[in-house]
């Protein structure tokens, strides 16, 4: 898949704009606070439909303004597209090809970005809640209707944590019946996020082994830890089974342990347990890497893990999703700079880079060039490095 380029009105801080775009690199330049990562947020809207930022897509929209507007056009399997998002005060109106698109059960498979941030980075030593962003966009990038169902769970997750707080008359019958259903939706996230799990594991070995170098080969184990049951440690869920009997005993567990944690969450007035606070634990030779990893190895997992991804939704779709890389050149030394440089050459999957320091990206001077300097985009032509 290759954005050809975009088009921008009222888009955060943007002025307004009409960029195209390189097929294999495009380099992103400015000072701090000019406007990169809100370009490489208008790509991600446009291919993923949702911001890797803002809590509402309302965020987006330049201040003072009541609609925002991303274009783009897209080639997938030899086919000309074209995308526009329309953003207000009510959310996202998306049309594919002249078509409005609301749900997002039906969007094509290749239409999509990995996104790499100085956040995926410190994940791995961050908190659950970071792990668990990194899996969630993941997931998202291969089922673009897991976001939605993100946000159903939290909404009914929401609807319990009221009914813990405030007590209503009859609250053990309200949440007899409210359990259920949620459980129902925190089992798809879950059976969600252990598939994708399993079916990355191998990737993520083999691309870690490279990165590192093979003549010291480690183990590299990612495991889904979830903390309603931590007696029990998750079973992989297998690859062949329908998925539905999986996520059934899965929301009957849920529900069980809500039932009998209930005098407790009552006590505390929310939810402990769920996919919620569930949490993805990277381990290298046996240990966990929060403990005992290097930060070079750290980086190294982290970089294993977005390249399996890439290679995932080829797997998939037969079609490279764009990878957008903001700001982490600088975070990652010259040995894995060059393995991503390498790899990129393999794969053909379209780059876009934000860098406040060019001339530390090896890339510069080929493909295409944007500086950004208070919200306008100017494509150059010289390599920003070569002064
Ligand atoms: N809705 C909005 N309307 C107008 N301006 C906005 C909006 N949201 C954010 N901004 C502005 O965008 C600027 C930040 O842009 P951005 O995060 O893209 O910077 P950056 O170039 O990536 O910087 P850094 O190198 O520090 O990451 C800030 O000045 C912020 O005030
Ligand atoms: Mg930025």
């Amino acid at each position: 898949m290759i954005l050809h380029g975009l088009e921008l009105q009222d888009f955060r801080n943007l002025q307004p704009t009409r960029l195209a775009f390189d097929p294999a690199f495009n380099l992103i330049y400015g000072d701090n606070g000019q406007g990169k990562t809100n370009l490489l947020e208008a790509a991600y809207l446009l291919l993923c439909q949702r911001s890797f930022r803002a809590a509402r897509l309302g965020e987006l929209v330049r201040f003072g303004s009541d609609r925002g507007v991303v274009r783009g056009a897209l080639q997938s399997a030899g086919v000309e597209h074209q995308i526009q998002v329309v953003l207000d005060a009510r959310g996202r109106h998306t049309e594919l090809d002249g078509k409005a698109s609301r749900s997002l059960s039906h969007w094509p498979p290749g239409f999509t970005a990995v996104l790499f941030t100085t956040d995926d980075l410190t994940a791995p030593r961050g908190s659950p809640a970071d792990r668990r962003r990194l899996l969630d966009q993941a997931v998202a990038a291969v089922w673009a209707a897991y976001a939605e169902l993100l946000r159903r769970y939290g909404r009914a997750l929401r609807a319990r944590n009221r009914l813990l707080r405030e007590r209503p008359p009859g609250v053990a019958a309200l949440l007899d019946a409210h359990e259920p259903p949620l459980a129902s939706l925190g089992a798809k996230i879950v059976v969600a996020r252990q598939r994708l799990l399993a079916q990355l594991l191998p990737r993520v070995q083999a691309a870690f082994a490279r990165i590192i170098g093979a003549d010291a080969p480690q183990q590299v184990e990612l495991r889904y830890l979830e903390g309603s049951a931590p007696d029990t440690p998750a079973a992989l869920p297998s690859e062949d089974g329908p998925g539905a009997a999986e996520a059934e005993r899965l929301a009957e567990r849920l529900a069980a342990g809500w039932r009998r944690d209930r005098a407790r969450d009552l006590a505390r007035g929310l939810t402990t347990h769920g996919p919620h606070s569930d949490d993805l634990e990277l381990r290298l030779d046996g240990r966990p890497l929060r403990q005992h990893a290097s930060q070079g190895q750290v980086r190294a997992l982290v970089l294993a893990f977005k390249v399996a991804q890439i290679l995932d939704l080829h797997s998939r779709s037969g079609e490279y999703p764009a990878l957008l890389l903001d700001d982490v050149s600088s975070e990652l030394d010259a040995l894995r700079n060059r393995f991503l440089h390498d790899f990129l050459g393999e794969v053909r999957c379209q780059l876009l880079l934000t860098t406040a320091r060019p001339e530390l990206v090896p890339w510069r001077g080929r493909g295409a060039s944007f500086e950004v300097v208070r919200g306008t985009v100017t494509q150059r032509e010289a390599d920003p490095g070569a002064a």
